[in-house]
């Protein structure tokens, strides 16, 4: 155990050594060093960056918690061989679930109830997600890819003090509201600095690693599943874990000057809000120039922001069940006349930012790129820190709370603040809207960058600064991720969230203009870039993050 802390030092030292190295071969952007020390071990073994990402998402699922998992979903996006791809591996609604679940008998939200406890959680899509990723692209085999997960759960692993913080944050706040679920009584024992075992999780995860996605969605683990949400007022059962199905999506894949954008189609909102918001930038801007988080970026950013929440609250949900019109959203005629809209002196009317076409706290994300060029973008979620709080009993693994990413209301907010209507409602079987946003740019046809990061709606926010930072404003890895952020989404009205760090005047000047700024940190990016064409690797710093990049020789 000593042995794995001490590479975990390693990799921190590594990540910050070898960042400007020359003729770097691969790279990885961890949430923690767990993650990184795996997927820097598969790689160099020979794997593939999609077996370093399912080795990588089974550890997370013990050493991060709060996100990593495999009761809940996500995406990855794929570029291999020279061939893009999208894994759409996001939680369903269960068959019983219904649009009005939430509500109570005067047709009023119910608080939290879609957010924490039993009757919070989708159908999981990770384990399936990761079974299909390795049937279309793996190359090690599906056991040696889990046994580090299982090693960790069952020797266990040491706690870092962001980790223990959080479960007392956790904690206090379920005992505050008077919330009763499970968490506490798994992780209670978790400290700083000392091992940390989880032997129900090491016992599934032996399950998943013997009989593959049959090891989670039947036999023993569904059993214990289904009998857990029978015993505690659950509602998902073994119907709906054998016929969940993670599915291949057609990413979305753009031009953004001279890059193509590789990106996260419906159900994630996200996709399309970043190739907005990058498309408006530059038409808003013009011929411009915009110094980085000045008066007028940030305003013009904002405005572009107010948009983009308007389109997706009105059009974008799970399209096996709505019809999403991307081709429409994405138009260069249709941006450009939102665009034209945006004044660079005043702030737009929020009530008055309708969508624009005519009728007709916790996920986690990680980035590779292999030594031949392949790169994985993956966002996973239990959505918020920790999920429902459910522990399942017997298995030991966290149910996802993503329940709560669908509109359980017109109108009303979910826990990002988000608003929906129809397009996002309840319904069995759909998935619930989501704005984890995996992305990759290319340059002439070669992985250029590899971002992503958690924070539900900001995500949006922090993956296309990120992408500005390096390529409008030439930052390292280091600085894009690092800079201070801001976002905007519409609603609450006028509000811009953001970093400390951003120049007084400059707030100061953005008071003056109506805005309300509200300082929060938002985000864990994850970024792989290029600069002066050689891989920089960089994971968010500061107190409240673990994270551990690497630029692997
Ligand atoms: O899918 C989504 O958009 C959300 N469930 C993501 C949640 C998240 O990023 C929480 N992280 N801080």
């Amino acid at each position: 155990m000593k042995q794995l802390l001490l590479s975990g030092f390693l990799a921190l030292f590594l990540c910050i050594s070898f960042q400007l190295q020359a003729a770097p071969e691969a790279a990885v952007a961890m949430p923690d060093s767990y993650s990184a020390q795996v997927s820097e071990q598969v790689l160099n073994s020979g794997g593939n960056a999609v077996d370093a990402a399912i080795a990588a998402q089974f550890v997370l699922a013990v050493t991060l918690p709060e996100a990593g998992n495999i009761g809940g979903g996500g995406f990855m996006t794929i570029y291999k061989g020279g061939e893009t791809d999208f894994l759409d591996y996001r939680e369903v609604a269960p068959k019983k679930a219904h649009k009005d679940m939430y509500l109570d008998k005067n047709g009023e939200v119910i608080p939290y109830l879609s957010l924490y406890g039993i009757l919070s959680s989708g159908v999981p899509g990770t384990v399936d997600g990761m079974w299909q990723a390795h049937k279309k692209y793996g190359s090690k085999t599906w056991q040696s890819l889990l046994a580090p997960a299982i090693k960790l759960a069952q020797e266990g692993f040491i706690v870092h003090p962001a980790l223990k913080s959080n479960i007392n944050w956790r904690i206090d706040s379920f005992n505050s509201k008077g919330i009763k679920v499970n968490f506490a009584k798994y992780f209670s024992s978790a400290q700083t600095s000392k091992i940390f075992k989880q032997p129900e999780l090491a016992e599934t995860l032996k399950r998943i690693s013997s009989h593959g996605r049959d090891g989670f969605y039947r036999g023993q683990t569904a059993k214990i599943i289904s009998q857990f949400m029978k015993d505690n007022g659950g509602i998902i059962n073994e119907h709906d874990l054998a016929s969940y199905q993670s599915k291949w999506r057609k990413p979305i894949v753009k031009n953004w000057r001279d890059y193509t954008v590789i990106t996260a189609p419906p159900p994630s909102s996200g996709g399309i809000a970043i190739l907005q918001w990058l498309t408006m930038y530059d038409l808003v801007k013009g011929d411009k120039t915009y110094e980085h988080n000045s008066l007028e970026y940030m305003h013009s950013l904002a405005e572009i922001g107010k948009r983009v929440f308007a389109d997706r609250a009105e059009y974008l949900g799970d399209p096996d069940f709505i019809n999403v019109p991307v081709a429409s959203l994405l138009d260069q005629n249709y941006l450009s006349q939102r665009a034209k809209e945006i004044s660079l002196d005043k702030i737009s009317i929020s009530e008055q930012v309708a969508p624009g076409l005519e009728e007709s706290r916790d996920t986690t994300h990680f980035s590779i790129v292999d030594k031949w060029g392949n790169a994985v973008s993956n966002t996973t979620t239990i959505n918020y820190t920790f999920g429902s709080g459910v522990i399942v009993e017997g298995a030991g693994f966290i149910l996802n709370d993503e329940m709560d990413d669908f509109s359980a209301k017109a109108g009303v907010a979910n826990v990002f603040g988000a608003l929906g209507g129809t397009a996002n409602e309840i319904q069995p079987n759909k998935r619930m809207l989501s704005s984890m946003s995996p992305t990759i740019l290319l340059k002439n046809n070669q992985v250029n960058m590899v971002t992503g990061s958690p924070g539900g709606t900001t995500i949006i926010s922090s993956v296309y600064q990120s992408i500005l930072n390096s390529i409008e404003f030439n930052m390292s890895a280091k600085s894009a991720v690092n800079t201070p952020r801001f976002h905007h989404q519409l609603w609450p009205k006028d509000v811009i969230e953001h970093y400390a760090g951003i120049e007084q005047a400059t707030l100061s000047s953005l008071s003056g203009k109506g805005y309300t700024l509200k300082q929060r940190e938002f985000g864990d990016l994850q970024l792989i870039s290029t600069v002066n064409g050689k891989y920089q690797a960089a994971s968010q710093q500061g107190n409240a993050h673990r994270g551990v990049a690497l630029v692997i020789k």
